[in-house]
């Protein structure tokens, strides 16, 4: 069952040259872990946050972003309300910008099911000690009387995943939720996200500038450039056979998170900004593959290659070409 539907999803501020997302279409199901994948910039977030209703001010918005069957565009306050506080739940980069320094973890966990949901205290609670033993704190009782800064980054950002499941949500939105924690943190956080996710059925979107990351831990990768998905597959086949030469160039410029080290090949040039815009493809002017008077002609609409999904102007020839061709990326090292 999908539980989150982007269809053809726009947002335009109107002093851009580009807009920020333009006619992103994405799913995610329930019992589902579906990764968003992108450089810095590349409209993540604001895809992450339109899935709550939340566009940045005066965005013209076009498209549709439906939770649990409710749209979110033009929504009115009973319907952002019910996707906010019972379907979706966010978590965020930085554990210690979701929380209150100078309230008590406990409040922080009890304070939206005794205010929105009308919990009693000893009911409200029973709640929080379940859901902290459930993202592995291990002595709920006396995490409860802590303060935020008497916690580690790590302890902090479950207790922020555990405020996120206190009104068990089916959708739970993870905007880069390790970026700001250490490599072996970050393992135990995803562990515990994954765990959470099987438990419970969620549907979890998992936004990462990491494409290694994503592939780890997810079932299908959507790849965004310039606020476009240029490709989505099922994991396996995004990895070992990426079609586009942004996946590719993503996959040739990341350090593998386990095995030998590898020879990595940065991706050339900058990103577009949102200052600036092309009539033909966004990733035209870094691609190696590009050719002249065709791909900066007309911008490639996403389109079916197999299992995949791609939106450039070469597929079917880089695919059937011998050499050079994208190659899986352990030919491409
Ligand atoms: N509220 C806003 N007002 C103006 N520009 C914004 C706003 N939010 C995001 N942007 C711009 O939209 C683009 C995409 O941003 P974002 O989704 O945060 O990227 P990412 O999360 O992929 O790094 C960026 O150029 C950013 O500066
Ligand atoms: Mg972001």
């Amino acid at each position: 069952m999908t539980l989150l539907a982007y269809e053809d999803l726009s947002v335009s501020l109107p002093a851009m040259a580009r807009p920020i997302l333009d006619g992103v279409t994405l799913r995610v199901s329930a019992g589902e872990v579906v990764a968003l994948v992108g450089e810095s910039g590349s409209g993540k977030s604001v895809t992450a946050r339109a899935a709550l209703g939340l566009f940045p001010a005066g965005a013209e918005v076009g498209g549709r972003v439906r939770v649990d069957g409710t749209d979110l565009v033009g929504a009115d306050a009973a319907s952002l309300r019910h996707v906010r506080t019972d379907r979706a739940a966010m978590i965020y980069q930085d554990p210690r910008a979701a929380v209150n320094p100078v309230r008590r973890v406990g409040d922080f966990l009890t304070e939206p099911l005794r205010l929105v949901h009308g919990w009693s205290r000893a009911q409200a609670d029973a709640r929080a000690a379940e859901l902290l033993g459930a993202v592995g704190l291990p002595d709920p009782a006396r995490h409860l009387n802590q303060y935020p800064h008497e916690l580690s980054g790590g302890m902090l950002q479950r207790v922020v995943i555990a405020a996120a499941l206190t009104a068990e949500p089916r959708l739970l939105l993870c905007d880069e939720p390790t970026t700001a924690l250490d490599v072996s943190t970050q393992a135990e956080i995803l562990a515990v996200l994954g765990r959470l996710q099987r438990e419970r059925g969620l549907g979890l979107l998992l936004i990462t500038h990491d494409i290694e990351l994503a592939a780890a831990v997810s079932d299908r990768i959507y790849v965004m450039y310039a606020g476009r998905i240029v490709e989505t597959a099922p994991v396996g086949e995004l990895f070992t056979s990426p079609r586009h030469p942004y996946t590719a160039g993503l996959l040739g410029s990341a350090p593998p998170l386990d095995g030998p080290p590898v020879r990595l090949t940065p991706i050339p040039g900058a990103p577009m900004g949102l200052l600036e815009s092309a009539p033909g493809c966004a990733f035209a002017p870094r691609c190696r593959f590009a050719e002249p008077g065709r791909c900066d002609q007309s911008p490639p609409l996403l389109q079916r290659h197999g299992p995949a999904e791609v939106a450039c102007h070469r597929t079917a020839e880089l695919a059937a070409a011998p050499a050079p061709s994208l190659a899986s990326r352990t030919e491409d090292r």
